[in-house]
């Protein structure tokens, strides 16, 4: 299916590894023109020339998306998206009694007021030029909390909420924005997590692993392509009927039927 976006202009953030290369990756497919960011050089660069080899015009931005110096630069880049999937780094686990309120600050900078920060920045052109997709990539977290990521729950429920009213607003001018809330998918933060677990409980992360895939119905983890071809589709020209929605993709993890 042609998503209907040759030509348009996307801003991926975080997105030399894992979930947002894999978006990149299938909008480069779609000739759209990227500006990707991460604050690594080297997996950054090395990433945008993957991405050119796909036959994408690529902008690679280093710099920090949590931070207002870093949206500048990358807004300096790429002006007026079309296309914003918005993305960081997750919040460290732990427990609700040692979180400080800087840990609770930090977590809601990087995974709230950042993503809230580029949107507002973008949104109200976007809705001039008449057509636009936002998507915010959170997690099956909102919708199912996790034990050990309080912080994560929060700011990302948070952004989840603050863009709900809004996502009605932009409708009429073919705006939309949408969460996507991924479960385990199998990209290096996945595996730091498998690996601080293994150490913890003395095990192989091998059993770990095999435990985590167990949980999930679909019997496996989520691959970044697949991740990237659900978040490609509602970016795409056939997606302006779908806003303020929040989409599990999580191998069938989650056990409710709504
Ligand atoms: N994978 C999963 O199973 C899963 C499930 C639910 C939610 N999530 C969430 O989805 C997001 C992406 O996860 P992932 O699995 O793709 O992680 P990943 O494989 O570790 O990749 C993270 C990417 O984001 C970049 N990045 C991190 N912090 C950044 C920042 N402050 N500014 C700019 N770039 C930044 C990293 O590059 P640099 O480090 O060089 O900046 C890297 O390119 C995270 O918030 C994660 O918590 C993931």
């Amino acid at each position: 299916m042609d998503l209907g976006i040759k030509g348009r202009k996307a801003i991926v953030c975080a997105a030399s590894k894992g979930l947002g290369k894999g978006c990149a990756q299938a909008l480069a497919r779609e000739g759209v023109d990227l500006t990707i960011c991460a604050r690594g050089k080297d997996a950054l660069e090395a990433t945008a020339r993957e991405l050119s080899a796909l036959g994408a015009k690529v902008t690679p931005v280093v710099c920090d998306v949590t931070t207002e110096e870093g949206r500048k630069a990358l807004l300096a880049a790429c002006p007026a998206p079309d296309i914003l999937v918005n993305n960081a780094g997750g919040p460290p686990p732990g427990d609700f009694k040692n979180f400080s309120l800087d840990d609770w600050r930090k977590a809601v900078e990087g995974n709230m007021i950042s993503p809230i920060a580029l949107i507002h920045a973008t949104i109200y052109g976007m809705m001039d030029r008449g057509f636009s997709r936002i998507v915010n990539i959170t997690s099956a977290s909102i919708k199912q909390p996790i034990a050990s990521l309080e912080l994560s729950n929060g700011a990302r429920l948070g952004l989840t909420g603050a863009v709900a009213v809004l996502a009605r607003k932009a409708a009429r001018s073919n705006v939309t924005i949408n969460g996507i809330l991924p479960g385990p998918f199998d990209t290096d933060r996945l595996r730091g997590t498998s690996e601080k677990l293994a150490q913890s409980r003395g095990v192989d992360v091998a059993v770990v692993d095999a435990e985590r895939k167990a949980a999930v119905p679909a019997g496996r983890f989520g691959t970044a392509e697949e991740f990237g071809a659900t978040v490609a589709f509602l970016c795409s020209a056939h997606a302006g009927y779908i806003t303020g929605q929040n989409l599990l993709i999580d191998g069938g993890g989650y056990p409710g039927s709504l």
